[in-house]
């Protein structure tokens, strides 16, 4: 048998995002291709209408572009006594132009006075997976914790320095890469990405699909 891989374009120019999905999704037969390998690419803006359709529209845009099949993501921080937010708007929550020291900042002011026991929050995943025939599939990650009373921590990016995972007692931007990555809202759902892309890649395999490309090993990809 012929090894061969399966080729995905990754939507997003985040560093982190995309180290955080190459270490989950790493399989023999799969390769993750960041869009920005693909000269001339350009990310979609991101709408204020919901995490799945930001997601959708991440993975359609790099499916158009690049004629592969390609993965979406959005995630939003929600935290419960503010009725959701900032949701959607997380990466916009203190202004269009926020870094994520700003959103933190704003987020630990709006909480100031507000107990411990009231800090419950969590994060929400959305992965969009669109296939150059048009097929697309969704999948969804949460992760409940709390909102920590000042930073701590300098792994991880965004909210982690100030989010603290049920069942721990470190926020993420303590934990290892590897351990936020088991517990994470972005790892639960890229697992439930892999589960399926294996199944797509079983079948694309059987039927000796020419969008298949040739793997670097000699390995059977099908191996592991
Ligand atoms: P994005 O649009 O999916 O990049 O996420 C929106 C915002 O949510 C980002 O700007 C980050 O501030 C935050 N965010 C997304 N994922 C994470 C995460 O895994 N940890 C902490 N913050 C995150």
């Amino acid at each position: 048998m012929t090894p061969a891989k399966l080729r995905v374009v990754l939507a997003t120019g985040n560093p982190h995002k995309l180290r955080e999905v190459t270490e989950v999704l790493a399989s023999p037969w799969l390769e993750v291709v960041p869009l920005g390998d693909f000269a001339g690419a350009g990310m979609p803006r991101e709408g204020v209408k919901s995490l799945r359709d930001n997601a959708l529209a991440k993975a359609r845009a790099a499916r158009d572009f690049t004629g592969m099949t390609s993965i979406g993501d959005d995630t939003g921080l929600e935290v419960d006594i503010l009725g959701g937010a900032p949701g959607v708007s997380s990466s916009r929550y203190a202004g269009e132009n926020a870094s994520y020291d700003d959103n933190v900042r704003k987020l630990l002011g709006v909480l100031q006075s507000i107990s411990r026991h009231e800090r419950s929050a969590r994060f929400t995943c959305w992965i969009a997976l669109a296939f150059p025939d048009g097929r697309e599939k969704l999948f969804r990650g949460h992760c409940a914790g709390h909102i920590t009373f000042v930073p701590r921590g300098t792994n991880g990016f965004g909210y982690d320095p100030i989010f603290v995972p049920d069942g721990r007692k470190s926020t993420f931007g303590q934990l290892s890469p590897a351990l936020k990555n088991r517990l994470s809202h972005r790892g639960r759902a890229l697992r439930s990405l892999k589960l399926y892309l294996r199944k797509t890649y079983r079948e694309m395999y059987a039927r000796q699909d020419s969008n298949l490309r040739p793997a670097d090993s000699k390995s059977d990809a099908l191996s592991s």
